[in-house]
């Protein structure tokens, strides 16, 4: 039986400059879809799947993710005064219990590879989730859950993989798709930010993993790869020559919010999903006079 995974690991420490001057002094991750940060997604989605404990590798600037999941006593007190009985379980709901959060930091940025290998000792010698808060998804049961389905039959690794359009492989982790069935198949090989010509596919790696422990002593012996950065996706070839890598092909669909495109369109297609704003915003993009500005 694999050994569950009760551990995630969310590497908070990127600058942001794609979203400058917004993240001059406010990290990435709190920016907001709709009225929740980018950061919350990401927790909330590996609670559904049974994460205890949530592991933040952050860096300067970075302070307010944790006291976003602190308590906040006179904000709840001024909720509770003003029978905002709503607002408050929601803060409450979001909130993972006590104990249950680590941080660390990277000191220097190079690159997700080490800002990973800065979790080593929180982790300890356990199989680990790892969740990229840049990339949020819209599936239902969530992308980790889906992958911890997978992973209780293969154990071993496993990686979340879509298919993206072929321009945009250069921007990722692809994969090489071995043999499987259709949304869940072995991974022979994976290579960071192929050149459209020499990318093995258009699958690529969309920021969910579950990895087990002895990537950390390759990620400490990792060499600079593409972009003169550590590279998680280095490593974890080199670990594919001992242990199983299974793709997982999930339902849904991902939106790069690293990106100012997938950024924007992540909080039209997260508004139009909620009940309480659809509505009005439908309302108010019909008035948007659109042909004027296409
Ligand atoms: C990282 C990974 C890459 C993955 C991507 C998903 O790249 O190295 O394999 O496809 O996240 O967002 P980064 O976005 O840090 O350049």
């Amino acid at each position: 039986m694999s050994q569950r995974v009760r551990t995630a690991v969310f590497p908070v420490a990127g600058l942001g400059t794609r979203f400058l001057p917004a993240t001059k002094a406010m990290p990435k991750e709190m920016l907001t879809v709709v009225d929740r940060p980018l950061i919350q997604y990401a927790v909330d989605e590996a609670r559904e799947a049974g994460i205890e404990h949530f592991v933040f590798v952050t860096g300067r600037n970075k302070g307010v993710i944790e006291d976003h999941f602190d308590r906040q006593f006179e904000l709840e007190a001024t909720l509770e005064s003003r029978n905002k009985t709503e607002a408050l379980e929601e803060l409450r709901k979001d909130l993972p219990s006590a104990g249950r959060t680590s941080f660390t930091r990277q000191q220097e940025p190079l690159g997700l590879g080490h800002a990973v290998w800065c979790a080593r000792d929180i982790v300890g010698n356990q199989p680990f989730a790892l969740l990229l808060p840049d990339m949020i998804f819209r599936a239902k049961p969530g992308v980790l859950r889906q992958m911890m389905d997978a992973y209780e039959e293969t154990g071993g690794n496993v990686i979340g993989v879509e298919e993206c359009d072929w321009n945009d492989v250069s921007s990722y982790g692809v994969v090489v798709r071995g043999e499987g069935e259709d949304r869940s198949f072995r991974i022979n090989g994976m290579v960071e930010k192929p050149k459209r010509d020499e990318a093995p596919s258009n699958l690529f790696i969309s920021g969910r993993y579950i990895l087990q422990p002895e990537i950390f002593s390759l990620l400490a012996e990792q060499t600079k790869g593409a972009g003169g950065e550590i590279q998680l996706t280095d490593a974890m070839q080199t670990l594919m020559g001992q242990q199983r890598f299974t793709g997982v092909k999930y339902q849904g669909k991902v939106f790069d919010c690293g990106s100012k495109l997938g950024f924007l369109t992540a909080n039209v297609v997260f508004a139009l999903d909620r009940e309480d704003i659809r509505q009005g915003f439908v309302q108010e993009l019909r008035k948007l006079d659109l042909d004027d500005a296409i």
